[in-house]
């Protein structure tokens, strides 16, 4: 399969939580710009030319869970994938099976980065939807009938999109359907020395009915290196 490299980036507390008030310290804020650095700064370490990120993480920071405006009388799509742009810098891939989020334009802005929404819609996506995506300028492909088809997905994002390296950056039950799937060649992970506690935070890897199940994956160290605030970054391959 001709697919881009993917390494899982992600920030994590000491007890392996990917949101809570444990960011809003000052360890989690200096954890916060490693994590950032490392994979969006003016020197970062790698060199990516999209990232991945499940449906609840894009509603949680850029499309706060607002319902699209949709036109349920719109003529027909053409069928199959729409490139809107075919050579973006940075691609904001965003996995939504069903066709839920309420964008409001085609590109977003994180932190200093910016970078063009690309849909990863399966055939559960409407026509309604697909037209408000085209009507905003927004890239889709649509890989798969009612399951995401993760082969064909990556092979869409090299050959449409000249995607060659892929940031899987979460939530964890996106992180862990590519892991389970054999699709993530490397994990990188700032921890900061901070907790909360919380017993309802999402952690690093999460499994999700129907979709993945709790068969243990093995990682292989390859890098440990203290950084700001007491955080450090360890940099893992994911054994196959
Ligand atoms: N600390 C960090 O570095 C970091 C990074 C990223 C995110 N986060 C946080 O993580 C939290 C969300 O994590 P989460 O695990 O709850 O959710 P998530 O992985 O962001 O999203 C899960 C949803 O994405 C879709 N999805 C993901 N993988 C899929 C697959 N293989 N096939 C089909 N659909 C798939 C499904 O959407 P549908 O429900 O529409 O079917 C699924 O319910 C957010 O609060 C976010 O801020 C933290």
């Amino acid at each position: 399969m001709e697919r881009p490299y993917i390494f899982c980036h992600m920030m994590t507390s000491l007890d392996g939580k990917i949101m809570g008030n444990y960011m809003e310290t000052p360890e989690g804020e200096a954890a916060g710009d490693v994590f950032y650095r490392i994979a969006f700064g003016k020197e970062p370490y790698y060199k990516h030319q999209g990232w991945l990120s499940g449906r609840v993480t894009t509603d949680d920071n850029f499309t706060f869970y607002e319902t699209p405006d949709l036109d349920e009388n719109a003529g027909p799509v053409p069928e199959g994938d729409f490139v809107a742009q075919p050579d973006a810098d940075m691609y904001y891939v965003s996995v939504d099976p069903s066709g839920r989020l309420g964008w409001k334009n085609c590109t977003l802005t994180y932190e200093d980065t910016h970078a063009h929404v690309l849909e990863v819609l399966t055939g559960k996506a409407s026509n309604a939807y697909k037209t408000f995506l085209r009507k905003l300028g927004i890239s889709y492909i649509i890989v798969g009938k009612d399951a995401l088809d993760y082969e064909l997905t990556l092979e869409k994002l090299k050959k449409l999109f000249g995607i060659e390296t892929l940031m899987l950056g979460g939530g964890g039950v996106l992180n862990w359907s590519f892991i389970q799937a054999g699709l993530c060649d490397e994990l990188s992970l700032v921890i900061t020395p901070s907790a909360d506690g919380s017993s309802k935070t999402p952690t690093l890897f999460m499994t999700k009915e129907g979709l993945t199940i709790d068969r243990a994956v093995n990682f292989e160290l390859e890098h440990l290196e203290a950084k700001d605030g007491g955080s450090i970054w360890l940099r893992y391959r994911v054994k196959k």
